[in-house]
């Protein structure tokens, strides 16, 4: 490993580094509360489902969440959103996404039109990923049973209006999947206000905490069927699944270690306001876009910089490769960003870089002006190098 510091720009990905009260949390959970939540009842085990619920809180207040009992700690968004969709849909039911969905949204819903014969619209954005909430409206049968969709795109950077797909869902008396993973921790999701039903959300990016965490909202009045079955440490008699919550969602050992981690990014989240946070990412995206802009030959995607969006700024180089940027500014330059396809090839068709793929840079909290200065300079001379 080369002592060189780095300069990371990937919070898109994972979000790094963690506030230090992340790390001294996870170890103090190792060293004082790792026994098993809520399957004894001697003391380690009663602090470790203190952990447990402490996250739980925090992240209730943080979604305005009525019961944090509605929360089901997940591994990730991609555990969240396929317990989400296999566990809501049926055979005869119809679903609307929109085509700048993730792989962890599209990947489930294809699956399930697969195995159920389920049926799904995708409705399309125009390039920049704007969705107009007309279309999605017009895409409804009276056998939508759920509309998935996307806070923010996470290769254009586009907030969808989520607060208006919420009040058509809820007048078609569809059933409302957010997937939060390039929101949390720094856009203002409220739950009840947007009507969500469900809101699938990562514990390693926006929420600052480590990878391996993340969680489920479900809708008090939602009952999923469980995606995994096994113990839960309460009514273990019973050879079913307990309907009580969180236990019907969370069977096995939860990552106890993890949430505490994620439990102090939430805090640090919440006492820096997800306001505070989203300006100065936004305004450092800004700062991106206007130097990027000034080299020839770039594409910046997404919509322009007037327009608010997530930390992300994702380009292509005329006939420059993608990797071999993203491969440059790593070992030429220290500098991480991620390149490709970014595991959304519906984004990619929507920005037409299907064929290319592209550069994804993102910026965090702590990502100070002088990285972006760094990155800006990099690419060009990267751009001046390749093109002679
Ligand atoms: N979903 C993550 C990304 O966009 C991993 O990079």
């Amino acid at each position: 490993m080369s002592n060189r510091p780095i300069v990371y720009l990937d919070h898109a990905a994972t979000s790094w580094p963690k506030p230090p009260t992340v790390l001294e949390a996870m170890e103090r959970c190792m060293r004082e509360a790792a026994a098993n939540p809520g399957r004894g009842s001697h003391e380690m085990a009663v602090r470790a489902s203190r952990v447990l619920f402490e996250g739980r809180k925090a992240l209730a207040r943080l979604f305005r969440i009525p019961n944090p009992n509605d929360i089901a700690f997940t591994l990730n968004t991609t555990h969240g959103l396929n317990m989400a969709i296999q566990g809501l849909l049926k055979p005869g039911d119809h679903a609307i996404s929109t085509s700048v969905e993730h792989n962890s949204v599209r990947r489930p819903l294809e699956a399930l039109k697969r195995r159920l014969g389920i049926e799904v619209t995708y409705v399309s954005t125009d390039e920049r990923g704007v969705l107009d909430p007309a279309a999605l409206r017009e895409a409804i049968r009276p056998t939508t049973k759920l509309i998935a969709a996307t806070h923010s795109s996470n290769l254009l950077g586009t907030i969808l209006p989520i607060g208006d797909i919420g009040e058509i869902a809820k007048k078609a008396g569809a059933r409302l999947l957010v997937d939060a993973a390039q929101s949390a921790g720094v856009l203002d999701i409220d739950v009840n206000a947007m009507n969500v039903d469900l809101l699938a959300f990562p514990g390693h990016k926006g929420l600052l905490g480590p990878q391996g965490t993340g969680g489920l909202y479900i809708h008090p009045d939602l009952d999923l069927e469980p995606l995994l079955y096994g113990g839960t440490g309460s009514r273990s008699e019973d050879p079913d699944q307990p309907a009580v919550r969180p236990d019907r969602y969370e069977a096995g050992t939860p990552n106890t270690v993890g949430i505490a981690g994620l439990t102090a990014g939430v805090k640090f989240v919440l006492s820096e306001t997800v306001q505070r946070i989203h300006a100065k990412e936004l305004a450092l995206t800004r700062q991106l876009m206007a130097g990027l802009s000034e080299l020839p030959g770039l594409r910046i995607l997404g919509p322009d910089s007037s327009v608010e969006r997530t930390a992300i700024v994702s380009f292509v180089m005329e006939g420059i490769d993608p990797s071999e940027t993203a491969f440059l500014l790593d070992r030429q330059f220290g500098i991480a960003v991620r390149s490709g396809f970014h595991c959304t090839p519906l984004g990619h068709e929507s920005a037409r870089t299907l064929e290319t793929g592209a550069v994804r840079a993102s910026a965090g909290y702590f990502t100070q002006e002088s990285d972006i200065v760094s990155l800006i300079a990099a690419v060009r001379e990267i751009g001046e190098t390749l093109r002679g």
